[in-house]
């Protein structure tokens, strides 16, 4: 049954009261209907419906190739599966940078063709016009700072970002503008934590952090990779909680072997 245009219990007021009472906020990605449904059940507060996808689902090697309808695709099978957690999707690359009309046409696609809850984008200054016009439409944002890996080409790199003070101070402007802009959250990327606690204590809005450190409001990692399904991305904030690569690969030699023995289907496995 499609949960769509159904009021979630999570909503960005309820993410808020969670960061003034000192309540970790917990994110994970999901881009299918299988794996929302268990992370819903989990008690799981916000599934992100990130560009990570991208790499996880179709295989790229950055999040720049995928497109508007492949998110809406992705956003709508999770939606389906969700009742309580706070469904947010990322603006692919291309789809509001430098155009805030066009970022503005973006958001209102995926939230009228998915029935998601909120938008993430990248960026600060930059982007603000953008953020801005799809805020004066009543659609959330949610802000993504420090590792912007749409911007990868610019960087050359994934290492750390804002270590040093320049990349630091504006860092810090751009969180505060985002707040200023009425961003209900941000994300902040791969930034030392002392940083990441610094910006979450002069925002009112909840800072969640993927490699921000533990003094942030919550935490999110790409499901995938904490289920430790990819196995070739492992930087230091990732905790991996499986290795369902080897559970999997197990269980697909097991059947592989019981084909070709002929020992499946056996008797009670046919009509
Ligand atoms: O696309 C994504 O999965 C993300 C998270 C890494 C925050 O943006």
């Amino acid at each position: 049954m499609s949960t769509e245009g159904k009021n979630r219990v999570i909503t960005t007021h309820v993410l808020y009261e969670m960061k003034l009472r000192g309540e970790k906020i917990a994110m994970l990605t999901a881009y299918d209907y299988s794996m929302a449904r268990i992370l819903d059940a989990a008690g799981i507060d916000v599934i992100l419906v990130g560009d990570s996808a991208s790499n996880v689902m179709a295989g790229h090697v950055s999040t720049l190739p995928i497109t508007l309808n492949q998110m809406i695709y992705h956003a709508t099978s999770v939606v389906k599966a969700v009742s309580k957690a706070l469904v947010v999707v990322d603006l692919p690359f291309g789809t509001y940078q430098g155009n805030s009309k066009l970022a503005l046409n973006s958001a209102i696609r995926i939230m009228k063709e998915s029935g998601a809850d909120a938008v993430k984008l990248e960026g600060g200054e930059e982007v603000i016009e953008s953020v801005q016009r799809i805020l004066s439409a009543g659609i959330p944002v949610m802000g993504h700072l420090g590792l912007m890996p749409q911007s990868i080409h610019k960087y050359g790199t994934y290492v750390v970002r804002a270590k040093d003070e320049v990349e630091a101070q504006k860092l810090t402007n751009d969180a505060h503008l985002l707040e200023k802009a009425g961003c209900f959250s941000l994300v902040l990327e791969k930034i030392p934590a002392s940083l990441g606690a610094r910006v979450a204590s002069e925002l009112k809005i909840p800072v969640i952090g993927i490699g921000a450190g533990g003094g942030v409001d919550g935490q999110v990692l790409v499901s995938h990779d904490m289920l430790g399904i990819t196995q070739e991305f492992s930087p230091r904030f990732l905790r991996r909680y499986h290795n369902l690569y080897a559970e999997m690969m197990g269980s697909f030699q097991a059947y592989i072997n019981d084909v070709k023995s002929k020992d499946f289907p056996n008797e009670r496995e046919q009509y």
